[in-house]
């Protein structure tokens, strides 16, 4: 089935707002995984506006089940996950200033860049992925840098399916084959919800993971976190 990973980027940027510790990251991860998560996701960015680096060393004795640690592969970056050691990275183009990630990585442009980093964290045991549109020739590329994953972005998705989901999915489909016949494994995110989850699930069954922090969270002020978590995880039971 697949997992869910739940991104706290957006528990420290509410902590963020007022300083001091409320709510408390460490503990958003704990109760994550308590209430059924499959993993936790942190997505540090170089101003360190949501998770801080100091953060992540903070979460990782806690984590049970797979942590993912996504962001741009600046050298703190690359230093931070080879010190941490993740279950998986996750490499995002999103230059320094981006409110959230808004493409994937153009793979054949950076393809010597991606597959020297690629080799590194794979040395160090670290799983990889790479964020990519899709797009056929990107994912081909990728599997070239010899990753394990791609993450598929899933916002042009996200904003195709409340007008035509069939069309939306099209493409998705497609890299999903494309990534399943080169071998690569395969996850998906970016502006997901207990709206579109389901119909994505659907259509791609062999989805290894998403990864949803935005709609997530936003829902839990709601439903409260654990109903909300038991209720992105029922969308993905099928
Ligand atoms: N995957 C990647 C690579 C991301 O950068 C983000 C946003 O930080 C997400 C998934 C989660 O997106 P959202 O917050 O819209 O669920």
């Amino acid at each position: 089935m697949t997992k869910l990973s739940v991104n706290i980027n957006k528990i420290a940027t509410l902590r963020n707002a007022r300083g001091g510790n409320i709510p408390d990251v460490r503990l958003a991860a704990i109760n994550c995984q308590r209430f059924g998560a499959d993993g936790i996701t942190v997505h540090p960015r170089p101003d360190e506006r949501h998770i801080r680096y100091s953060d992540v060393y903070e979460i990782r004795p806690i984590i049970t089940t797979e942590f993912n640690i996504e962001g741009y592969p600046s050298e703190k970056f690359i230093e931070l996950v080879l010190s941490v050691k993740p279950h998986q990275v996750t490499l995002v183009p999103d230059p320094p200033g981006a409110i959230t990630s808004n493409a994937g990585w153009d793979t054949r442009t950076h393809y010597s860049y991606l597959k020297e980093i690629i080799a590194v964290f794979r040395g160090a045991g670290v799983r990889t992925s790479i964020f990519v549109d899709p797009d056929q020739e990107m994912i081909e590329y990728a599997s070239l840098t010899a990753t394990d994953r791609i993450e598929l972005y899933t916002e042009p998705y996200a904003r195709m399916f409340k007008t035509d989901p069939a069309k939306a999915i099209e493409p998705y489909i497609m890299a999903a084959e494309k990534a399943r016949e080169l071998g690569l494994g395969l996850n998906a995110g970016h502006d997901l919800n207990l709206k579109n989850l389901k119909f994505l699930s659907k259509n791609i069954p062999y989805l290894d993971e998403v990864s949803i922090g935005h709609a997530l969270i936003s829902d839990a002020i709601y439903y409260g976190l654990e109903n909300t978590i038991q209720m992105y995880k029922r969308q993905l039971a099928g």
